[in-house]
């Protein structure tokens, strides 16, 4: 029987014709990806079973500006959270227009922000506000889809605002940031609670905790807290890149 579907396979080859293989096993997603069905939403794609959604493009950067957003996201309480020092060097992986960004500035005087973004447009809004502003310490980075691009072993703080989940390629980005950060230097994820019905945001514009771990642990974050109370939409995770023992 062997020798006979042998004879075949030979037979098709010689004909031209590329041989069926039958039975061959699902593609296994060892890297967590798997192709999806196209909807309006979502790019085709899954991260270990999350549904990645498209990004949030810059025509719709004056949303994040919106002058609601304060009271709907607390974003006052939110820097004073991550209690930076005046001297830490701080990345805001999304920068999106750098409402962030400018405000983590004035936490470190001596230290410096990355504003990383894939979209130009958004890059060129922050280096608007950096001149208005005459801002010394935020510097402009533009990201690709896989890495922040930003030197290895440099980061205190790594901010990513309802930004990952947006993230193409989040195992290659997760990996750039992880080279990126200090030993003990730490990622402060913040996205909408998915666990939570009455947040009024799409489901995959959300995370839970549960998927944000699995997500990250295995590529070397350490799981340090989670605050799910003190931003009326938000979690606040905080990962830390371990110290080598
Ligand atoms: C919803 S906006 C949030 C912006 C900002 N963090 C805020 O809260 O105002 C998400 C931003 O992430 C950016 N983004 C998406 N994928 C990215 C990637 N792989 N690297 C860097 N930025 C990315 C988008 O271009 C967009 O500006």
């Amino acid at each position: 029987m062997h020798k006979f579907a042998t004879a075949c396979v030979m037979l098709l080859i010689l004909a031209g014709a590329a041989p069926l293989i039958l039975d061959r096993p699902a593609r296994a997603a060892e890297d967590g990806y798997r192709n999806t069905p196209l909807t309006l939403e979502g790019i085709g794609k899954s991260y270990m079973g999350r549904d990645i959604p498209y990004i949030m493009g810059h025509e719709g950067a004056d949303w994040l500006e919106r002058r609601e957003r304060g009271e709907e996201e607390g974003t006052a309480r939110l820097i004073p959270m991550l209690k930076l020092k005046p001297t830490d060097v701080v990345a805001d992986i999304g920068a999106g227009t750098g409402y962030f960004t400018f405000r983590l500035a004035g936490e470190v005087p001596e230290g410096k922000v990355y504003a990383v973004d894939v979209q130009p447009e958004m890059l060129d809004r922050i280096r608007a506000r950096i001149q208005t502003n005459k801002t010394r310490n935020v510097e402009p980075v533009h990201g690709s889809i896989a890495s922040p691009r930003l030197p290895s072993n440099t980061v205190d703080l790594m901010l990513l605002v309802d930004a990952y989940h947006e993230f193409a390629l989040p195992r290659e980005m997760a990996t750039a940031m992880v080279w990126s950060l200090k030993p003990g230097g730490r990622l402060a994820l913040v996205e909408y609670r998915g666990e939570d019905q009455n947040v009024p945001i799409k489901s995959l514009h959300k995370m839970t905790v549960e998927q944000a771990r699995r997500e990250l642990e295995p590529l070397g974050l350490k799981f340090v807290s989670v605050n799910s109370t003190a931003l009326p939409r938000q979690h606040l995770m905080i990962f830390e890149k371990p110290r080598p023992e």
